[in-house]
């Protein structure tokens, strides 16, 4: 454990072709101030060099377990309790199973028996490896003993067979990091952003069409995603809140500038969807409509909005993991909320029944439905901050339930 405040992670980079992703690794793990110590192993050598870490993690890196140099310097004990952290990335079935058998027949293997130092490991190998009983066994032994594992990713490797084996994205390894580091923050390393307030849509340059909402229940999704460890971006229409501490927030007038403002903050993990989107709007007048003695009325040519829950949801490489969309409905809520779910394509729907009488829209209270594919659930009336800790923490749970294993 490091003094003050710097946490410090000891990487152990095995060998393969995704040893290259490590360096990318140790470049956003020091991003995020934190001190990288790496032992890289013999066949971790074949792939990427010494020099390369070194220049990324200004450390000099540790490879042999028998050099008079480290461990006059740093003996291998002291290497490994001296990390908040070890991961292992890549992870080869090799090492695996040494890891399994208890070997310390090199540094990292060594380092990796000695310690008692949460480790995590970021698997990389062809499908079959992976696949294979013996390496499967291997790495329920290794949850078994406390191991956290992150991927592997399933997709077309450098062998050119697809399938899971593929090392997960630096992203998602830094993410895993952040969140062992900080237990008490399950979204660290996640980004999110949330739609909040109505939008405003021009009629002249100053009249607007407009609607209820205050975005009280989307600025405390915000603050909630911001206190779990989350990097938010609350895109919001016009509101008389302050901005929450801790989350970019974006200020917009229409639905056009809200979708833009989404668009812009992707990539990311999490979308929710609360905003109060005006469904249509009208091309403005350039000055004041004025009102002529004896003219008809004006009429309001409406032109629809961009649905940014819809836009959000649909298959694209960078559709966020999990979108969620609310429907504030007054009647049938749960028919016509389920119903709303598959027509956005969005993950799940929160649902609320925004009646005259309730007092929800506009007050601090909240009673929703959580629908998602395998239904419907009731939670009790709660205060809207009380509903927005609730979602963040079901969030926190949905992303980290790890894949099922491919047997
Ligand atoms: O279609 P409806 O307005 O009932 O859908 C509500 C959900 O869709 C909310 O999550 C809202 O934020 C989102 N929405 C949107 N863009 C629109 C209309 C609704 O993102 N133009």
């Amino acid at each position: 454990m490091e003094d003050g405040a710097t946490r410090s992670v000891l990487l152990v980079v095995g060998g393969g072709i995704a040893a290259y992703k490590a360096l990318e690794l140790i470049r956003r793990l020091r991003e995020h101030g934190l001190r990288v110590r790496t032992v890289l192993t013999d066949s971790g050598a074949r792939f990427v060099t010494p020099m390369s870490i070194q220049a990324l993690s200004g450390e000099r890196v540790f490879g042999d377990l028998f050099s008079l140099t480290d461990e006059s310097e740093m003996g291998h004990i002291a290497l490994s309790r001296s990390s908040d952290l070890i991961v292992v990335c890549p992870a080869t079935a090799d090492l695996l199973a040494r890891m399994v058998a208890g070997l310390a027949n090199d540094l990292a293997t060594t380092v990796l028996l000695a310690t008692d130092t949460p480790v995590l490991v970021a698997p990389a190998m062809n499908v079959r490896m992976w696949t294979h009983a013996a390496t499967q066994a291997n790495v329920a032994t290794l949850r078994a003993r406390g191991v956290t594992f992150v991927g592997p990713a399933s997709g077309l490797m450098a062998c050119n067979e697809s399938g899971p084996g593929r090392l997960a994205e630096p992203d998602d390894i830094l993410s895993a990091i952040l969140r062992l580091l900080h237990p008490d923050r399950p979204l660290a390393g996640r980004r999110a952003m949330v739609t909040a307030g109505p939008t405003h849509e021009p009629i002249d340059p100053v009249r607007y069409i407009a609607n209820r909402s205050s975005g009280t229940q989307g600025y405390a999704i915000a603050a909630a995603l911001a206190a779990a460890g989350a990097d938010v971006t609350l895109v919001s229409g016009p509101t008389t809140l302050p901005d929450p501490a801790g989350v970019r927030t974006v200020r917009v007038e229409t639905a056009r500038d809200m979708l833009a403002a989404c668009l812009t903050a992707l990539p990311c993990d999490i979308a929710v969807c609360t905003a109060a989107v005006a469904d249509w709007h009208v091309a403005p007048a350039p000055q004041k409509i004025k009102k002529t003695a004896g003219a008809p009325p004006p009429t309001l040519q409406l032109v629809p909005n961009p649905d940014i829950l819809a836009t959000l949801s649909q298959p694209s490489p960078t559709r966020p993991g999990l979108v969620i969309g609310f429907a504030a409905e007054t009647e049938h809520i749960v028919t016509h909320a389920t119903a709303k779910r598959l027509r956005k394509g969005c993950d799940w729907i929160v649902a609320n029944d925004v009646s005259p009488g309730t007092g929800i829209m506009g007050g601090t209270e909240n009673e929703v439905c959580l629908i998602d594919a395998a239904g419907c659930e009731h939670w009790p009336r709660l205060d809207k901050t009380q509903v927005a800790r609730k979602l963040v923490a079901r969030i926190a749970t949905f992303l980290q339930t790890p894949p099922p294993n491919p047997e």
